[in-house]
């Protein structure tokens, strides 16, 4: 089962995590973190940047990214290329070289999820992956229905996550209906998943991922089959957690020894 840990805000979640990779680097400079993109991990990411201010050498670590929009130009502001480079790459200060997200070129489509996944052997994985999850349960773009087992490819976008993500946009209609996304196969590989979920509106998705069943129709739920899961929350996110009460009991009783 996954380590649940709860925490007041997301600002809290985000000081959290960022101390544990933080931690990690020193002891590994050549680190590999798999980013996510919208707007949950950017507390993460806003902590990373004063974990750095105050230290932290970032500069060797290799980042890869879940996912891309298709056909959106890459110096459009909401490509997740842009986006990761505005959020993660210059403020910790990443050499550009080790930051890797998929191609979302229409040119490049036919082969763009078997380059990354060569891309991703050819660093040995990744260390430690950052997720959100979406209303419909994605991580990634893995809409419900995909498979366990899948890899990076072309995925098609539900109408709900479209309208949820057009808020980045001037209006639905420039909303990508495409996306290449790791698959929830590639996901798993990661060594470490820390699965990040703020609001009241992730409650119902966080409680099918963390809690079950197990379906292709809940992708979220696929972090059940990893070994080692870290969920960070805040109290909204995990109101519909149906073992809350035991979670506490596990952090209060964390021994100091224990890391996450
Ligand atoms: C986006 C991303 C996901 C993200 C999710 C939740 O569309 N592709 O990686 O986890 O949807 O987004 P947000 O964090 O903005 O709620």
């Amino acid at each position: 089962m996954a380590e649940v840990i709860v925490l007041d805000t997301p600002d809290d979640a985000g000081r959290f995590v960022a101390a544990h990779i933080a931690r990690e680097v020193r002891a590994n400079p050549e680190f590999t973190l798999g980013v996510a993109t919208g707007s949950t991990p950017l507390p993460v990411y806003q902590a990373l940047h004063a974990e750095s201010e105050a230290g932290t050498d970032f500069t060797r670590l290799t980042a890869f990214a879940l996912d891309e929009y298709v056909g959106l130009p890459v110096e459009h502001p909401e490509s997740y290329r842009s986006v990761v480079d505005r959020e993660v790459t210059v403020p910790l200060g990443l050499d550009p070289a080790r930051v890797h997200v998929p191609d979302g070129s229409v040119e490049g489509i036919q082969t763009a999820g078997a380059r990354y996944e060569a891309a991703l052997e050819a660093n040995g994985g990744v260390d430690l992956q950052l997720l959100g999850i979406g209303r419909t349960g994605h991580l990634g773009f893995n809409e419900p229905g995909s498979s366990f087992g899948s890899l990076t490819r072309v995925k098609t976008l539900t109408e709900r996550t479209r309208i949820d993500n057009a808020r980045f946009f001037d209006s639905l209609d420039q909303v990508p209906i495409h996306c290449v996304t790791q698959g929830l196969g590639t996901i798993l590989r990661a060594r470490h998943l820390v699965l990040l979920a703020f609001g009241e509106g992730k409650a119902e998705a966080l409680a099918a991922a963390v809690e079950g069943p197990v379906s292709a129709s809940m992708p979220g739920s696929a972090i059940q089959l990893h070994a080692r899961v870290t969920v960070v929350v805040d109290r909204a996110a995990a109101s519909e957690l149906k073992f809350r009460d035991y979670y506490q009991w596990a952090q209060d009783h964390k021994p100091d020894w224990q890391g996450i």
